[in-house]
């Protein structure tokens, strides 16, 4: 099944899964039954972006902010995670995706780590397209990081004044030579950017769809990447500026 025009699709596609809760409490299951459900999304998503050719594609798993989630539900889901990433690994090899993960990792258990390095570092030499997780991240967290590491850099001489530009800076994000996302969507129709990537989505069309995580087919994704093929982008100028560059 492709139905999809391959050209103007995204090069980054960036997923803010949300609804796996309310998905769960529509049918009167327990939360973690949502993220269990979200995880099958989860695979038939990377699959498809994989299989269309999509370059980098980066979920957003789990937030700074979703420590303060219940113990249970914490646990529960650094239990997902680790699970996802072993048993997804061999099918990173087989459709040559590299593995890759943006967050603090040091708040993250010590079994979720290892799983971690060992996915990065099996699938290091893939060529395929990017897939990252973001886990225990926020974007604020990421931007006073960067500065930290920058000022660092500055009173070490490594780095003088004049050359602090925004390449520059973007160096120093833990997004460090990945392209800024094309294409943000945002399930379960709540329509914020909840601490993702603020830096990096400074010119990324975006994306609300109703429909809960867990209910997010490869046919919602095309519904998406075809409304994303239809938008103009025009990065400030005007579409006269932008037809006479083509
Ligand atoms: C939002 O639903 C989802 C999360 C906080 C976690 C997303 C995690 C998964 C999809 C499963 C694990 C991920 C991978 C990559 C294996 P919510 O709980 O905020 O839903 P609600 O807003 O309806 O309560």
């Amino acid at each position: 099944m492709n139905n999809m025009q391959q050209e103007k699709l995204p090069r980054h596609l960036a997923i803010i899964m949300d609804g796996n809760g309310r998905w769960a409490r529509e049918r009167m299951l327990r939360r973690i039954v949502g993220h269990q459900k979200g995880v099958e999304t989860v695979r038939g998503i990377v699959d498809e972006c994989s299989r269309l050719g999509i370059g980098f594609l980066t979920l957003y798993a789990f937030s700074a902010e979703n420590w303060l989630r219940p113990k249970t539900e914490v646990k529960a889901l650094m239990t997902l995670l680790k699970k996802y990433i072993k048993a997804e690994t061999p099918r990173m090899m087989n459709d040559n995706v590299r593995f890759n993960i943006i967050g603090n990792r040091d708040d993250l258990p010590a079994d979720v780590n290892r799983a971690i390095d060992e996915a990065i570092a099996r699938t290091t030499g893939n060529s395929g397209m990017v897939l990252t997780l973001a886990l225990s991240y926020g974007a604020r967290q990421e931007i006073v990081r960067a500065a930290r590491l920058l000022s660092a850099d500055l009173a070490a001489g490594r780095v003088t004044d004049g050359e602090i530009g925004e390449g520059l800076f973007a160096g120093y994000l833990y997004t460090a030579g990945i392209p800024e996302p094309d294409f943000l969507i945002r399930t379960s129709g709540e329509m914020r950017i909840s601490n993702f990537l603020l830096w990096q989505l400074a010119y990324t069309e975006l994306y609300f769809s109703e429909v809960n995580w867990p209910d997010f087919t490869v046919p919602e994704l095309h519904k998406a990447l075809r409304d994303y093929q239809a938008r103009e982008r025009r990065f400030g100028r005007t579409s006269d500026q932008l037809q006479k560059r083509s």
